[in-house]
């Protein structure tokens, strides 16, 4: 593959299934309910939407743009639009996060993994569902099984290729994903009690906000769009000429951000229902949906077939976070797939080892006040990603320019059309409002 010919999606429809199945994971659900609890609710999920919507989604374009105009993992791509430069610093930077990513996100995943599995039998009205859970990580062999199960999973299904192994998987399941959610979204919202759920979910208290909540927010959006690390750099290098950037970019962007608000309305409810802390943390899914599932009709099939589907959609972002990875040892090392796979998901599960002991053997760990799964999710969430963001765009403003990345978007001709706007954008509005919050957010966060 590293001989000239560069796989490409299969269709259009075939990138954005693939992107949003990089997208749509347990950013939407597991992680946006449990930041959006911890900050507050309704005002968090208002700036969310802005950030989504003005940084997230140009910078989408860009870096799709970016991987298709050079054909390259981040890295190669980087010097191929600035050689001599030490610009590919920044796609060195993605590979890092991949890194960091992955390896708590497959602990995470292998929480669902495992969810799946209890959920026979094991939803019924009236279980101490924080006690399961609790149970269930501070369990010192069963989170590493999971993960590890999880880890091969994926590194199977990345050596298998970009066309047969990625976009196989991502057309026919998020579909079933969403209808699950809707159901959710009724029973949650018909529990007695919800009211109280739906209004902090919907009525915003800006008093509450801090420079914490704005980078959280921004974090947020980075994550869940899988933006700032050159996952779409490298999903777009398989990106065909026939199709149009923009136009595929908006879809992705749209789906992505009703599974999120979808899933706040399944769960934000329920909490208030059972009478559950929004604040609780990295349990509150998995936590409150299981109680949900019990007051529903063969709430042990749903729930098997929700945490399936969760444990589907983050299978389908993890191979994005790892393909990030194997192309680079691909393209720039001349390495085998099935080698770089391999390897690379050894190493990650290694380094998810951290994550998984850190309540258990390695619960007195704590930096900042956050245990270790915590500090792996704000150290990629909310400094990594957004300054990876903040790079591409100075790099796409400035040094490849914004008018070739317009020219990248609008080609071929498609129903949203990026113009001189586009300049402001990437030059001003990004790098500025990137850098604010997180210096502010920092600040905040820290003192
Ligand atoms: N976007 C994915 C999610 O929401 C996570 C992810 C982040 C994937 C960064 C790839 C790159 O779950
Ligand atoms: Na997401």
């Amino acid at each position: 593959m590293n001989n000239g010919h560069r796989e490409q999606w299969a269709s259009r429809i075939g990138f954005i299934l693939a992107a949003a199945g990089s997208a749509v994971g347990l950013g939407n659900i597991w992680r946006f309910s449990y930041v959006a609890g911890e900050q507050g609710g309704a005002a968090f999920v208002f700036i969310y939407l802005i950030a989504i919507l003005l940084i997230g989604y140009p910078l989408m374009v860009t870096e799709i743009a970016i991987g298709r105009k050079t054909q390259k993992n981040p890295i190669g791509a980087f010097k191929s639009l600035a050689p001599d430069t030490p610009w590919w610093i920044v796609g060195a930077l993605g590979v890092l996060t991949a890194f960091v990513i992955l390896s708590f996100y497959s602990v995470v995943a292998g929480w669902s993994l495992a969810y799946t599995f209890k959920a026979f039998g094991g939803f019924v009205p009236g279980l101490d569902y924080e006690g399961i859970f609790i149970s269930h990580i501070t369990d010192v062999y069963m989170p590493i099984f999971w993960h590890a199960a999880f880890m091969i999973l994926t590194l199977v299904i990345i050596a298998s290729g970009v066309v047969k192994g990625i976009q196989r998987w991502s057309k026919v399941l998020m579909p079933l994903l969403f209808a699950i959610l809707l159901a959710l979204v009724v029973r949650g919202l018909t529990l007695e009690g919800a009211g109280a759920g739906v209004a902090f979910y919907l009525t915003p208290d800006f008093t509450e906000i801090s420079g914490e909540t704005f980078l959280t927010a921004l974090g947020q959006a980075f994550f869940t769009l899988s933006l700032g690390m050159g996952a779409l750099i490298t999903y777009g290098s398989y990106l065909s000429q026939k199709e149009n950037v923009s136009d595929s970019a908006g879809w992705v962007v749209g789906m992505d951000t009703l599974v999120a608000l979808l899933a706040g309305f399944a769960i934000f409810p329920a909490v208030f229902a059972i009478g559950f802390d929004p604040a609780g943390g990295v349990g509150l899914a998995f936590i409150t949906l299981p109680a949900v599932f019990a007051e529903m009709p063969l709430g042990g099939l749903f729930g098997f077939l929700f945490f399936l589907l969760l444990t589907i959609a983050a299978l389908t972002s993890a191979i994005s976070l790892l393909e990030v990875v194997v192309a680079w040892l691909i393209d720039e090392k001349g390495w085998d797939r099935l080698k770089a796979s391999m390897l690379m998901g050894l190493i990650i599960f290694v380094v998810g080892l951290p994550p998984t002991l850190g309540y258990s053997v390695l619960s007195g760990v704590t930096i900042f006040g956050m245990d270790i799964l915590d500090t792996y999710d704000f150290l990629s969430g909310n400094i990594l990603l957004p300054l990876g963001g903040l790079l591409t765009s100075i790099f796409a403003g400035y040094i490849w320019r914004a008018k070739s990345v317009i020219d990248e978007a609008n080609n071929p001709k498609g129903k949203i059309v990026f113009g001189q706007w586009y300049g402001y954008v990437i030059q001003y509005l990004l790098p500025l409002a990137i850098g604010a919050v997180l210096i502010w957010g920092i600040i905040s966060t820290f003192i």
